[in-house]
């Protein structure tokens, strides 16, 4: 199903999988939305505009790494919309970086946070101290507001859904099971499933 912003082609979904910014990592089954023509996604979409779905056609929803690369009024106004197309009693899945593990390496384990970036990340630093990690942290890949679990939640309340913390490829929903991309070996993700009550 090819469909653009216009959501032709969509107007048929009900009890949907929608993959949020889903890149080159689109998931089988599932209808993956980017705004990224070369990943070929099934819906291609500005998700920082109106979602071209109907409400409640959604009976799961996932994104992982995508909401930090908004500001926080504009990711507020994403998970509205989410909410919007999410029917009542679905799920949404989102990972995000966690800005409290970023600092907390700094202060706590620079080391494990220089091996975590030089076996995982791989951007190049200059320097490849943990204050330069941080800063390329807080930017690369089009991070623009990372969040802790704390932030993170209030948002996501403030947006209609109930926020449980989860942990990597843990969910009481088994759509929502083996999908994460980034495990606490290889990344800092806060892993959270939203539910829409
Ligand atoms: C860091 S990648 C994450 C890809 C994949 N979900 C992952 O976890 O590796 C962010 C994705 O969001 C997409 N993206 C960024 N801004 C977007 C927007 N306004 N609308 C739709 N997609 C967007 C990018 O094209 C990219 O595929």
């Amino acid at each position: 199903m090819a469909a653009n912003a216009s959501g032709q082609g969509t107007r048929h979904l009900n009890n949907a999988k929608i993959n949020l910014g889903s890149g080159h990592w689109k998931f089988e089954g599932w209808v993956n939305v980017d705004l990224d023509q070369d990943s070929r996604p099934e819906v291609l979409a500005d998700l920082s505009r109106a979602l071209p779905f109907r409400d409640g056609c959604a009976a799961f929803m996932h994104t992982e790494d995508f909401i930090d690369q908004l500001e926080l009024d504009a990711a507020a106004a994403f998970l509205r919309e989410c909410h919007r197309i999410l029917r009542p009693g679905g799920v949404f899945r989102v990972l995000t970086p966690d800005v409290h593990q970023l600092c907390e390496m700094y202060v706590n384990r620079p080391d494990d946070l220089k091996a975590l970036w030089r076996d995982h990340v791989r951007v190049p630093l200059t320097f490849g101290t943990a204050a330069e990690i941080v800063n390329v942290g807080m930017r690369f890949a089009g991070h623009t507001f990372l969040y802790d679990a704390e932030t993170f939640t209030r948002l996501a309340e403030a947006c209609g859904f109930e926020a449980r913390r989860v942990g990597f490829n843990e969910s009481e929903f088994e759509e929502l099971r083996g999908l994460d991309l980034r495990s606490p070996e290889t990344a800092i993700s806060l892993y959270f499933d939203l539910y829409k009550l």
